[in-house]
């Protein structure tokens, strides 16, 4: 899609741009051109090859960029801009609207006699001694349809019974893999209609169900789940936040610039003149290439085209053996004819096509007995219900035990003590419970009850209205205390290596540690003493603690353990702070004015930041040598401007101009006291004369805004 040379210009565009934040003496229409370019280029490293070139701060910097020069000159807008991905529209309801082509689904096979009688078949209504095969992942997500008229994305849909489906344009604009708009008029098409699946990976999956965690939330079962109920969520911006992606893997429909149109159901006698050899639509693995090349993801790198039905068995079970180390689900493999040609003369049963058939991997289900359940305190006090089970071996892991979350979830999967009970492990992700087999129950079974009183301290549980989640909230509660240290110096936390769960634990029984501060004056002299603890071990201990004091500021803040805190929310907490307790003055309110922080989370912020306890544990960190300042925001604030001389004309809106005058100066500007071609920035407010009209004049001299001033100096315009 982007050779190498243009691959480096415009890695080379985009650091000029996060350098300067514009473009010297372009007009606003070509700097949008550019940035739209810049951006499409950076989505599709990123969500296409998986090989991002800048940062996702960077990344975002450029987007804001565009966003802003965009308000600036609404003419500009156009639908197509990255910019407007972002859809607004809550509440959205879902047109029903009908499909090109009906979407067939495949038939199965499930082993090499399978996938020999498909060729067989092929063969025998071919005439063919031997067919060529394109094999691709069966993705395991939803599936959905995409309508490109002149280039532009025009229409994306579910699959819904096959013939109608939903429109959901708004929400798969949130899929950055989508591209807004395909240059499909180079190789003669008006418009197109394409298949595909929206997929989770399994690392989003992963961060999205630690955020349903934090939320206090179930999580989803596995990523088709998550995928499948992303599609019709109400709020595009809800879908943005599950990070999905989408493979497209086959062409339905298309009409050519002269009019000729070819679909999955007409059987044409002329396909040959239209789609002449070499015509990437001739072949599956030419269209693949084309959307390949068009920015889109399709399986272009997973593809492989093979001669006889042999060698795509040897495929099948190739892929099956890398399966757990995809970066995604997938429940299969699907066997193409490749020739379109071949595709249309076998055309179809009723349900599915004659061309094509998914060749399915062993499910990774199991049955097992529940034994009893367990009551866990974690460190919010949120009491979590853990089903023992008989031991069973699932997709390479022996599973034990399974959370099962709470009383809703207990009683919508209607589960009991006794039961048997269905387990799924989709790849890497976390075990699940799908559901209990109330037709083996055989009356012995009994009801799971769940505690009034903290299985750890005793005292009395607690719900919430609006929660499904009960909750210990005596925070001197033994396994409250233990968890919030065991969070605090996990990996995502202050990452104190060699620390762990283990030594949390020990060192409380031992009385060697009762909270967080405590972590930094360990009794080393006792610890030395303890078996297992060599001088390499503690001394490895010691520089693990010692390294931890300098973590960044967004690490403590995840570290703290603040409900629906999580490590997204902590950096976007830390860096809007030059001093952690500078949150003691910030009002829910304030809060809230944050992205990714909802009433419900700044409620929680607010009321920490409230408590006496804490307050005073953080004052324990800072003397002992914690890192509580932003030392990022210092430094953007202290050198941002060093060297670059302001002048400030007209009257300024926001600031006096002395406040100004001194807020360039305290990050080391100078300010000059005429126009020339040493000035570097003219801030530009009301009714400003001659100096403008000069600086006009000097191209050297950046014309700005106040806001723009203030986003330069580092604060919120
Ligand atoms: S081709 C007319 N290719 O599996 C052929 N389908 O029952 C259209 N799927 O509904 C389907 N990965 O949702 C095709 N590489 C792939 C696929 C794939 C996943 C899904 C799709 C379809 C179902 C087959």
């Amino acid at each position: 899609m982007y050779g190498t040379q243009q691959t480096r210009e415009l890695q080379e565009q985009s650091r000029v741009l996060l350098m300067h934040a514009q473009i010297p003496g372009s007009t606003a229409a070509n700097e949008i051109a550019q940035l739209r370019n810049l951006l499409r280029f950076h989505e599709y490293r990123y969500y296409v090859l998986n090989e991002p070139l800048v940062s996702d701060f960077e990344y975002d910097q450029l987007y804001q960029l565009l966003l802003r020069t965009e308000n600036k000159h609404p003419a500009l807008q156009t639908p197509d801009s990255p910019t407007q991905r972002v859809g607004s529209s809550l509440n959205q309801g879902f047109a029903t609207v009908q499909h090109l082509v009906p979407m067939l689904s495949l038939d199965n096979s499930y082993n090499a006699d399978d996938l020999l009688d498909f060729d067989r078949k092929a063969r025998e209504l071919s005439g063919l001694d031997t067919i060529d095969y394109c094999i691709e992942p069966k993705f395991d997500g939803a599936s959905i349809s995409l309508i490109y008229e002149n280039d532009m994305l025009a229409r994306a849909a579910t699959r819904g019974d096959g013939v109608e489906g939903e429109e959901i344009t708004n929400n798969l604009k949130q899929v950055r893999s989508i591209p807004l708009t395909a240059e499909f008029s180079r190789y003669g098409l008006q418009q197109i209609e394409i298949r595909g699946e929206v997929i989770m990976s399994k690392k989003s999956f992963d961060r999205y169900n630690g955020w349903l965690a934090e939320q206090a939330l179930p999580p989803l079962a596995n990523p088709r789940n998550a995928a499948s109920g992303s599609l019709r969520m109400k709020d595009p911006k809800e879908v943005h936040r599950r990070g999905l992606d989408a493979f497209l893997y086959h062409v339905s429909f298309f009409t050519m610039a002269d009019g000729w149109q070819k679909s999955d159901e007409n059987h044409d006698a002329d396909i040959k003149d239209h789609l002449e050899k070499g015509d990437p639509l001739r072949t599956h693995s030419g269209s693949l290439k084309m959307l390949w090349d068009l920015g889109f993801r399709s399986p272009e790198k997973e593809k492989r085209v093979v001669k006889g039905i042999q060698a795509v068995i040897d495929y099948c079970h190739e892929f099956e053996a890398k399966r757990d180390d995809l970066p995604y689900e997938i429940d299969g493999m699907v066997v193409k004819v490749n020739d379109v040609v071949l595709q249309d003369k076998l055309g179809m049963t009723s349900h599915h096509p004659r061309w094509a058939v998914a060749f399915k991997f062993k499910a990774r289900q199991a049955t097992t007995a529940l034994r009893g359940v367990e009551f866990q305190v974690g460190r919010t006090g949120a009491v979590t219900p853990v089903a023992k089970l008989d031991p069973v071996y699932l997709g390479g892991v022996t599973v034990s035990s399974i959370s099962i979350h709470n009383e809703e979830y207990i009683r919508e999967k209607d589960l009991k003590i006794g039961d048997t009970v269905l387990i799924e492990r989709a790849g890497d992700v976390i075990p699940q419970i799908v559901k209990s087999m109330p037709e083996l129950r055989d009356g012995s079974e009994t009801a799971i009850a769940f505690p009034r009183s903290c299985p750890v301290c005793k005292s009395e549980l607690f719900k919430e209205e609006t929660e499904a989640v009960w909750r210990c909230i005596n925070i001197e509660c033994e396994a409250q205390v233990v968890e919030k240290m065991i969070h605090f110096v996990s990996k995502d936390a202050m990452d104190i290596k060699s620390f762990g769960e283990a030594n949390v634990r020990k060192f409380y029984e031992l009385g060697f540690l009762k909270d967080i501060p405590g972590i930094y004056r360990l009794p080393y002299d006792k610890i030395g003493g303890l078996e297992g603890f060599g001088k390499k071990s503690l001394d490895n201990l010691k520089a693990a603690i010692e390294a931890s004091r300098q973590q960044p500021l967004h690490r403590l803040v995840y570290a703290l353990g603040i409900r629906f805190v999580g490590e997204t929310t902590a950096k976007t907490l830390a860096n809007s702070v030059e001093n952690i307790f500078d949150f003691k003055d910030r009002s829910e309110e304030d809060l809230t004015q944050m992205e990714d922080v909802g009433v419900k989370v700044a409620k929680s912020i607010h009321q920490f930041f409230l408590n006496e306890q804490n307050l005073h544990m953080l004052k324990e960190l800072e003397q002992l040598g914690l890192q509580l300042k932003n030392q990022k925001k210092q430094a953007v604030a202290a050198g941002s401007l060093t060297g670059k001389t302001f002048l400030f004309t007209g009257t300024l809106a926001k600031l006096k101009r002395s406040e100004a005058e001194a807020m360039a100066e305290a990050r080391g500007g100078v300010i000059v006291s005429g126009v020339s071609a040493k000035l570097n920035y003219l801030v530009v407010g009301e009714d400003a004369g001659s100096k403008l009209e000069k600086a006009k004049k000097i191209n050297t001299v950046k014309i700005i805004s106040e806001d723009e001033f203030l986003e330069l100096a580092g604060e919120e315009a």
